[in-house]
């Protein structure tokens, strides 16, 4: 359904994405992951047509998008990173006019249809300049459903929501995509976990691992570190620790604790705790701390790093916080 050879694109000098390659069926939702200024935006934007790649092809349901793009247009919908409103007009006016540039039959059925979908319709007489952040964001994605396209992309559609609005429009992405194509980008985990059926990890123009989510789940979860806590000192358990099979690292964090990473697939807690207290110390706590995603992008880029494929030019980029 999407096919993505080869593509690059430089700003002047600045390379955003490098070389990508990627294929996205009918009916899946796959989650584009990646820290600021990975690729996704850039990647989007060239995908629903909106700028042309430097080199690489795209294809969108068998057309190529630079030579086809008007029946791509037709197909593809496109939540972009920021949504072009028009603050004047009503909720109604708006998706009306979008309707009508794509020449919807019996637009204000439509209309009427993806208000609801998005939880907006008591606000269809309001002013779009009246919108929360939150709103906007769902009313940019009632924009993009609008002519029942194959194929969403969507642009950090969660963006800006509060947790409730998360939820609803995970719930819809996830009902949306049972007849659509759906490529969504977000820099959230268990945001891709939770909604997609495959993940491609970007990071400094890359595509630095590719995955269904189980299996990354299950890599990640290989990943686990726990934090120990103890009565006492943590120095006079570490040479006890180090004997018990399946800890790897050990990384005291104070007096009393320590945070240790465990072998892929072990749960070593169980022994963990036989062997703090046969060891005469108190144990007060004893917890899986999940990895961030930096920590997990660092853990990925470095197994790359030894992979031939890393040894291109690759963007400098300092990742900047939002
Ligand atoms: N119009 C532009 N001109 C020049 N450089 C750009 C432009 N847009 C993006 N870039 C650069 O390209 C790189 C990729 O940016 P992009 O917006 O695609 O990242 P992103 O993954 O969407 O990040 P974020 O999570 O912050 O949205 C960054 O280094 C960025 O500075
Ligand atoms: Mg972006």
């Amino acid at each position: 359904m999407i096919r993505v050879s080869n593509l690059t694109k430089e700003y002047g000098s600045r390379r955003a994405i490098s070389d990508l390659n990627f294929s996205i069926n009918r009916g899946e939702i796959v989650g584009f992951l990646g820290p600021n200024g990975a690729g996704k935006t850039t990647t989007m934007r060239i995908l629903s047509g909106y700028m042309p790649p430097t080199s690489g092809t795209v294809e969108i349901g068998g057309h190529d998008i630079l030579e086809d793009s008007l029946a791509v247009r037709k197909i593809i919908g496109y939540l972009p990173e920021t949504v072009p409103l028009y603050p004047d007009m009503t909720l109604f006016e708006y998706l009306q006019f979008m309707a009508k540039l794509r020449k919807i039959k019996n637009a204000d059925d439509r209309v009427d249809e993806v208000l609801e979908m998005v939880h907006l319709e008591d606000r269809s007489e309001g002013l779009v300049g009246n919108l929360s952040k939150g709103m906007r964001q769902r009313l940019g994605l009632a924009q993009a459903l609008l002519h029942r396209p194959e194929v969403l992309i969507l642009d950090e559609p969660t963006i800006g929501l509060d947790p409730v609005q998360i939820i609803e429009v995970r719930n819809l992405i996830r009902e949306v995509g049972r007849e659509h194509t759906v490529l969504l980008s977000t820099h959230i985990l268990p945001e891709a976990q939770q909604v997609c059926n495959r993940v491609l990890i970007i990071n400094k123009g890359k595509i630095i691992t590719e995955d269904t989510t189980d299996n990354l789940q299950a890599r990640l979860a290989g990943a686990q570190r726990v934090l120990l806590k103890v009565r006492g000192e943590i120095e006079d358990l570490l040479p006890v620790l180090r004997d018990i099979p399946g800890i790897m690292a050990l990384h005291p964090q104070s007096d009393d604790s320590v945070e240790f990473e465990t072998t892929p697939g072990q749960d070593v807690r169980p022994q963990v705790a036989r062997s703090v207290v046969q060891a005469g110390f108190d144990l007060l706590e004893l917890k899986p701390t999940s990895m961030s995603l930096e920590e997990i992008f660092l853990q990925l880029t470095r197994e790359e790093v030894a992979a031939p494929e890393l040894d291109g030019a690759v963007v400098e980029e300092a990742s900047e916080e939002r």
